[in-house]
């Protein structure tokens, strides 16, 4: 029989459900805004190589091939550009690279210059990694919060890096970048995802 009594009892587990489900909302907001992985580094402050690279969210492929380059090209040949899913996702949203943001870079030789499909420069060896990472409150005094660190030219990489002095990275893309430091002139997909 439904009575007034257990209708007040209804209620009061809507409300409860109703008061749960508020809770979970905030809570899962809470932890997908910790979630942001960043920029980690080891006690003697060096850079740890961050993994899955290749799985971030690929935005461009800059070639600076040798035979263009007097035989040697400054950064050889290929450069596979990634840039962290989380500060990707912040970029798009809100044309900001967050603190944390990593670039990796991953050069790689010219291997064929011909294919089925005609002659060119195809992909051949990996041959180097190097990242930028942007923390305007870790690094106050780096142009645009950000530093630049190499993890090595062969197989394995390094697992750790310190960043490099100023003048050695960062001064050229301060002079050069299109857009915090970030050479986004070269990068369509990053220009396509910027909010106008
Ligand atoms: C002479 C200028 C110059 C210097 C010096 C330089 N870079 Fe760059 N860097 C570039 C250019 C141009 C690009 C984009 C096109 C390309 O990859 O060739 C780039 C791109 C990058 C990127 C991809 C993200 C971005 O900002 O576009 C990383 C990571 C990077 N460089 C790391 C380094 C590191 C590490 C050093 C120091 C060892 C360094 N760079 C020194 C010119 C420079």
């Amino acid at each position: 029989m439904f009575t007034y009594k257990n209708w007040t009892a209804i209620k009061r587990s809507l409300a409860l459900a109703a008061g749960l489900m508020v809770l979970f909302a905030v809570l899962d907001s809470t932890l997908a805004e910790e979630r942001v992985p960043g920029a980690r580094y080891d006690d003697q402050g060096q850079l740890i190589r961050a993994d899955g690279w290749r799985e971030w969210v690929f935005i461009g492929t800059p070639l600076t091939p040798n035979d263009l380059n007097d035989g040697k090209a400054a950064f050889p040949e290929f450069h596979n550009v990634y840039i962290d899913p989380v500060a990707y996702a912040h970029f798009a949203k809100t044309g900001q690279f967050p603190n944390g943001t990593m670039i990796a870079k991953e050069l790689l030789s010219i291997g064929a210059t011909q294919a089925v499909s005609g002659n060119g420069y195809f992909q051949g060896e990996f041959q180097g990694l190097e990242f930028a990472v942007k923390d305007t409150e870790r690094f106050p005094k780096e142009p645009g919060g950000w530093t630049y660190y190499d993890f090595g030219h062969r197989l394995p990489y390094e697992t750790a890096a310190k960043a490099h002095p100023t003048e050695a990275c960062a001064a050229c893309h301060e002079a050069a970048a299109a857009y915090d430091m970030v050479f986004t002139q070269y990068y369509p997909v990053l220009k396509a995802a910027r909010p106008k």
